[in-house]
């Protein structure tokens, strides 16, 4: 069997990206990865698919320049709006978070009743539900935009008095629908997941990162390109915000090493505009 030393890539508009590399440096224990949160521009969620196209350009370009050999697209609205923008020029394999999560709430569900919960981008997508009808035709998508967790996570609050009720009156309609399988659609939800396991007892809560390594390791070990390397974490940010260190380690699960800064500048200079559009 060959192997592949080259890196993983991966990105995000933040650092809630780490909630996925966690899962992916699980499932693939040899590998080197780099990963790049735009924290200067951080959310993505509300910007125009527009906007989120080129800055997702300007991430995957930014990993290109360290030669690996596959992107990961952590951060769901991305995935949502620049998959196709993506993977006309990238030149190695991209995987995105909803197909895989998307596939295994199709498999998971009983009642073909399915949540999605997001960003505003990424629900207004519909990414989620076109994804889940390809694998479940019959499946009944309920989506669910949830604006207001990407913050509560962000300010520590995972499990107050405010964070639930938010989450219950998010969670009504949903539970009304009689949703038996809930994908979290957004990097920062699973830190939400004790709170929506309360709300919506016995749904099967589906995490995007486990699914997404998952889709990763079976990419790479058909092209056999994964890797024996001694494990490495290179993290990188447009911006050190002062909660970086507390919340890089929330989300990735163990403390994390300083980030190297690339300025936005370094980020968007070379960026060249793909198929005439951003
Ligand atoms: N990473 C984003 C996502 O998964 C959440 C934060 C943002 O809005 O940029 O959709």
């Amino acid at each position: 069997m060959s192997t592949d030393p080259r890196p993983i890539g991966v990105f995000d508009s933040g650092i809630g990206g780490l909630t996925v590399l966690k899962h992916l440096a699980r499932r693939l224990p040899h590998e080197r990865f780099v990963y790049l949160g735009d924290t200067a521009r951080v959310p993505y969620g509300n910007r125009s698919d527009e906007t989120v196209r080129l800055y997702a350009q300007q991430c995957a370009e930014f990993l290109l320049k360290h030669d690996v050999k596959m992107i990961v697209v952590a951060c769901n609205t991305v995935s949502a709006v620049a998959m196709d923008h993506l993977r006309a020029f990238v030149p190695v394999p991209v995987v995105s978070v909803i197909e895989p999560a998307a596939a295994e709430a199709a498999a998971a569900t009983r009642n073909q009743h399915i949540g999605v919960i997001g960003t505003r981008a990424t629900i207004g997508s519909d990414a989620y539900a076109k994804a889940i009808q390809r694998s479940a035709a019959s499946a009944f998508v309920h989506s669910r935009a949830c604006p207001l967790f990407v913050p509560l996570v962000e300010e520590g609050w995972l499990d107050t008095a405010a964070t639930r009720a938010i989450a219950e009156e998010y969670l009504r309609p949903l539970q009304a629908q009689e949703i038996d399988t809930l994908v979290l659609g957004c990097t920062h939800y699973p830190l939400l997941a004790p709170v929506l396991h309360d709300l919506l007892p016995g749904v099967h809560l589906i995490d995007c990162g486990a699914c997404t390594a998952a889709e990763a390791a079976r990419v790479l070990e058909s092209t056999d390109e994964v890797a024996a390397e001694i494990p490495r974490m290179d993290l990188y940010v447009t911006d050190v915000t002062p909660s970086f260190t507390t919340l890089a380690r929330q989300f990735l699960g163990m403390p994390v090493d300083d980030p190297v800064v690339v300025s936005l500048e370094a980020l968007t200079l070379n960026s060249v505009r793909q198929g005439g559009r951003p």
